[in-house]
């Protein structure tokens, strides 16, 4: 386990799905005084990695990860994803916030299918997609169901696996599991790893909790207070399949240590 300069990572080119050069951004606001929520970020993610950002409430952690999903344009820099300038919204990128949001009046299946619809491919080609996707996190049965007859856990399976349906390269979680409760959360933890290493997905992973960022992550990156930078950069070298077990030592501890008192030393997480 390492703690590096962001600067400093040497990894393979080609390597690389996401890449962000000098970003930087600027909220317009009401008074004409920008809110400088990001300063340069340079980070790149490797294919496959699973990679969790910490940082202190207000530090631009979603905003950095609205630029990933085309929904807001960096002020300054470059992003791209595999090479190619990101320029909106994309298929190949999924996302996940921390509330659901599916439509009270959609069957289960039918709100996991609605992005297909959405973007005009065939609904009849992903439906099976769907129904794996959905047994997969413990949902079979639940297919003509509608969210209200569903817990808030429950839900939350349903927005990751809407993000899922359209096989995208790259999956954006914003504190996804945030509004749980602590055993619901664990659950959703190792649904995602399972998720993770069966669908070999791109992760990236907005959490509030350390412990989480550990469990779940091949990376962990430390963001500093507004105007936010990544200020640390951990490598998780810790075996997979993780179990809660793990979560028990010494390794895991002093990992969830060091990344701790980063944050501290760099404004607090919350
Ligand atoms: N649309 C907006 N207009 C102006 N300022 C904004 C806007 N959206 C966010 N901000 C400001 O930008 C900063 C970063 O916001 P952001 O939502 O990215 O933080 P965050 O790290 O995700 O925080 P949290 O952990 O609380 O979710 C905050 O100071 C916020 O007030
Ligand atoms: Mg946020």
């Amino acid at each position: 386990m390492t703690t590096t300069d962001p600067a400093q990572i040497d990894r393979p080119e080609d390597d690389r799905l996401i890449s962000i050069r000098g970003a930087t951004l600027a909220y317009p606001t009401a008074s004409g005084e920008p809110v400088q929520a990001l300063d340069p970020i340079d980070l790149d993610v490797a294919k496959q990695a699973f990679v969790s950002l910490v940082g202190p409430s207000g530090c631009g952690k979603s905003t950095l990860l609205k630029i990933l999903a085309g929904l807001l344009r960096q002020s300054k820099g470059d992003v791209t994803l595999s090479g190619t300038p990101l320029s909106g919204p994309s298929p190949h990128v999924g996302v996940v916030f921390q509330q659901p949001v599916l439509l009270p009046w959609l069957t289960i299946l039918n709100n996991v299918l609605l992005p297909i619809r959405v973007q005009k491919r065939d609904v009849d080609q992903y439906r099976e997609r769907a129904r794996e996707l959905l047994s997969m996190v413990g949902l079979d049965g639940f297919e003509s169901r509608y969210p209200s007859e569903l817990s808030g856990g429950m839900q939350q399976r349903v927005g990751i696996v809407r993000a899922l349906v359209p096989d995208p390269e790259i999956l954006l979680m914003d504190e996804p599991f945030g509004a749980l409760d602590a055993l619901t959360r664990e659950q959703l933890n190792d649904d995602l790893q399972t998720i993770w290493a069966e669908q070999r997905k791109t992760v990236f992973f907005i959490t509030h909790s350390i412990p989480e960022a550990v469990y779940l992550s091949d990376r962990v990156l430390v963001m500093s207070e507004r105007p936010g930078r990544i200020v640390g950069d951990f490598t998780v070298d810790l075996p997979r399949r993780r179990t809660l077990d793990d979560v028990a030592t010494p390794a895991f501890a002093e990992l969830t240590s060091q990344i701790r008192h980063l944050l501290n030393a760099k404004g607090g997480i919350d």
